[in-house]
């Protein structure tokens, strides 16, 4: 079997990470018995600044022939901030129709948290954020520019269409899991917004009476996230929401360089793109620095919506057991470059010594998407 992919090895450290994942790749290639053919995208900010392109119609037309995106990071004190990040990530994300961003908060074991007394048995849920709108259509306009009285307006634009596309996915993946569904909002406050989300839930909870419901304001999440994860299962909530409380869930799994995503397009018009929620981080480029776990593990989600399970499962399993082994989860005190971590998680894999994870991700999302292809 042969999968398309694109890879888009973006700014700052993102070619580093996105060259270990591609080692890894290849050990779970020659190890599982299936092959990738890759194309190299180069967009990102030297593109942008060598010739003033974000993400063309052209680009979007051949991404879309592939059969999944793989993503570093976007991101370049070159460039003012939001050119890249709006005219690259969350075009593709729109282009894509990419509806769903899934997050999954999970502590591995052996893998160092800062939170004390945190252990693996308590900290599995999964975040599926809105990926489409709220405060990220970036509508909105400024008035009096330049004056004391200059006024910003910031639009929030909520739609039932992508709510119900979201809050559906999120009820499909809990009856696949443990069968808890939180909301998380800010229902007191954005009480516009709030009352869609809420009827929302209603309507399609309806669906799903074996669903238990939930929901916590987005401020008290980030209480509960840090002290009580075991609370949660599957959590849905807003793109802005999401985006913020992804970070805090990277903490407890032991920082940002250990957190995957994938951006899922769940109407099958197009790829599913898999990227590590870390950003390009600018000031460790260059260095070897960076944790490619992220990069590694989003790979391994793209492995699983690919359908090598198997792969998927040992990328995620040969991963975790080096980073349980590590001093560090970043920086100069991993005692390993990006590059040779790269390397020992393919050794890993390619030697099967890694204690296979248990009740991964893979096999729920499977079983959603699956769910979703046969009505
Ligand atoms: C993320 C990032 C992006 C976002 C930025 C870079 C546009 O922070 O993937 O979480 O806000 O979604
Ligand atoms: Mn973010």
């Amino acid at each position: 079997m042969s999968h398309s992919l694109a890879v888009l090895p973006g700014d700052g450290v993102g070619p580093e990470v996105v060259a270990a994942a591609l080692t890894v790749l290849d050990a779970a290639e020659e190890k599982f018995g299936f092959s990738t053919e890759r194309v190299e995208v180069p967009l990102g900010a030297d593109h942008y600044l060598a010739t003033g392109e974000l993400l063309t119609e052209e680009a979007v037309g051949s991404l879309r022939g592939h059969d999944a995106i793989l993503f570093g990071a976007i991101g370049s004190p070159k460039v003012t901030p939001g050119i890249l990040e709006r005219g690259i990530i969350l075009a593709l994300r729109a282009a894509m129709t990419q509806a769903i961003n899934l997050r999954p908060v999970r502590l591995y074991p052996g893998v160092p948290t800062p939170i004390a007394g945190l252990t693996p048995e308590r900290c599995d849920l999964v975040i599926v954020r809105e990926n489409t709108e709220g405060a990220y259509v970036a509508r909105g306009s400024t008035v009096h520019a330049g004056t004391p009285a200059q006024v910003a307006v910031q639009e929030s634009v909520n739609t039932w269409y992508a709510i119900e596309r979201a809050v559906d996915f999120a009820f499909r993946l809990a009856s696949a899991r443990r069968k808890k569904l939180t909301l998380c909002h800010k229902t007191n406050v954005l009480v516009e917004a709030g009352k869609l989300w809420l009827a929302v839930m209603d309507e399609v909870g309806a669906r799903y009476p074996d669903v238990e419901q939930d929901y916590v304001h987005v401020d008290a999440m980030c209480m509960h996230l840090p002290v009580s994860p075991d609370r949660f299962d599957v959590v849905v909530t807003d793109n802005l929401f999401g985006d913020i409380v992804t970070d805090l869930g990277a903490v407890l799994q032991g920082g940002l360089g250990v957190a995957a995503s994938g951006n899922l397009n769940i109407d099958g018009t197009s790829p599913s793109m898999f990227e590590p929620i870390h950003g390009s981080a600018p000031d460790i480029a260059g260095r070897g620095w960076a944790n490619p776990a992220g990069a590694c593990l989003s790979m391994a989600m793209m492995l699983g919506h690919l359908g090598e399970g198997e792969a998927a499962a040992a990328v995620e399993s040969a991963t975790t057991s080096v980073l349980a082994d590590l001093p560090a989860l970043a920086g100069e005190g991993m005692g390993a470059s990006t590059a040779e971590l790269g390397e020992r998680i393919a050794e890993r894999l390619r030697d099967g010594s890694a204690p296979q994870v248990t009740g991964s991700l893979m096999n729920d999302l499977a079983a959603v998407m699956n769910g979703l292809r046969h009505g």
